[in-house]
């Protein structure tokens, strides 16, 4: 079965300041082997993508270091709301931060918000990491500026419902969720400890059993919120929220719909359209994807890519495998390899 270059609207390559944890060209190899040709990049790096100076460097970095094609979000900051004008002239779209998590870029306050919401073109994606109350405040700012506001990684029920409700009575609203909080409960988090703490963290099942009954209508994107920490850090007494997610998302996914809880046609729709469609993004020619959507396997097939080097589905029996990713023109992948690229 063939699709196009697959489209991952969440992730965190970790350039500048943590490269450690990943870098563009490791990232790059981790999306290829899980089938994804454009990644959009999140701006909690450090420094963060706060300004027009630094989000370039980085853009320019991410162009000469990647593998497949990077997009950079720029990041919201009470200091730096007269950027966002020019930052948006560049930028695919704007994250904004409403809760604590992993970084330095949590925006406090209304005003703040409120300003970043009228500042930022309408027509023109903000992200939000939003949980619970949150969403709703998201929800109003979409309402009463008659913007466009995606939300990051739905966990809850409560939130999907609230994002249903919103979308019918007709807001711009769309959203995301990751294969983690289809894939996984509460009481996989006891069993895998800190290595599956994240933001938003795992939720109940009857929270997972709601994703899923609205990811025909309301979810608008899988994304894997790829968070990469090492193993090292993972193991201190305050760990890193997040996990990566790269090169599970796909054999994940692929496994549901061999299972029939999700149709390939529907797939292609959260996987590649509405990301393109929300957010915008250029088409790559002559780019696909093969995958054996029967194989059966272990995950993972491959040595992981992600220099973080694990995956909490390690283990896990997979049906569907890539087997080969052509990116504008040229055999990039195959059989678990990410292949040599002249430079
Ligand atoms: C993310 C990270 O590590 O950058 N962590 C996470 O738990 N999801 C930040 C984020 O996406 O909120
Ligand atoms: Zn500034
Ligand atoms: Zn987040
Ligand atoms: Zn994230």
């Amino acid at each position: 079965m063939r699709f196009p270059g697959l489209v991952d609207v969440h992730v965190h390559l970790r350039v500048p300041g943590t490269e450690h944890k990943e870098d563009y060209h490791t990232g790059t190899a981790a999306a290829l082997a899980g089938g994804f040709t454009t990644l959009l990049a999140m701006p909690n790096t450090q420094p963060p993508l706060v300004t027009l100076q630094d989000w370039r460097i980085a853009q320019t970095r991410a162009q000469k270091e990647s593998l497949c094609d990077v997009f950079l979000f720029a990041g919201a900051s009470a200091a730096h709301i007269h950027e966002l004008p020019t930052l948006a002239e560049h930028t695919p779209a704007l994250k904004v931060y409403m809760d604590a998590t992993y970084g330095p870029l949590r925006v406090q306050g209304l005003s703040t918000l409120s300003s970043i919401m009228q500042t930022w073109p309408s027509d023109k994606v903000i992200a939000l990491h939003a949980e619970g109350e949150s969403v709703a405040v998201g929800i109003a700012m979409a309402a009463i500026y008659r913007r466009l506001v995606h939300f990051c990684h739905v966990s809850r029920k409560n939130e999907i419902e609230l994002i249903a409700d919103a979308k019918a009575r007709g807001l711009p609203v769309t959203c995301e969720v990751t294969p983690h909080h289809l894939f996984l409960t509460q009481a996989d988090a006891a069993r895998l400890g800190p290595l599956t703490d994240m933001r938003p963290r795992l939720a109940s099942q009857s929270d997972v059993d709601a994703l899923w009954q609205h990811l025909n209508s309301t979810i608008d994107c899988i994304a894997s919120d790829h968070a990469p920490h090492t193993l090292a850090e993972k193991a201190q007494a305050d760990p890193p929220p997040g996990i990566p997610g790269l090169e599970s998302t796909l054999p994940l996914m692929l496994t549901a719909a061999a299972e029939g809880r999700v149709s390939y046609e529907r797939l292609l729709e959260l996987l590649y359209h509405n990301p393109r469609r929300i957010f915008k993004l250029p088409a790559q020619s002559d780019t696909t994807i093969e995958v054996d959507e029967k194989a059966s396997y272990i995950f993972p097939d491959h040595p992981l890519y992600t220099k973080c080097g694990w995956s909490p589905f390690t283990g896990c029996k997979m049906t569907g495998r890539l087997i080969s990713v052509i990116f504008k023109g040229k055999e990039i992948f195959r059989d678990g390899k990410v292949l040599p690229t002249k430079p």
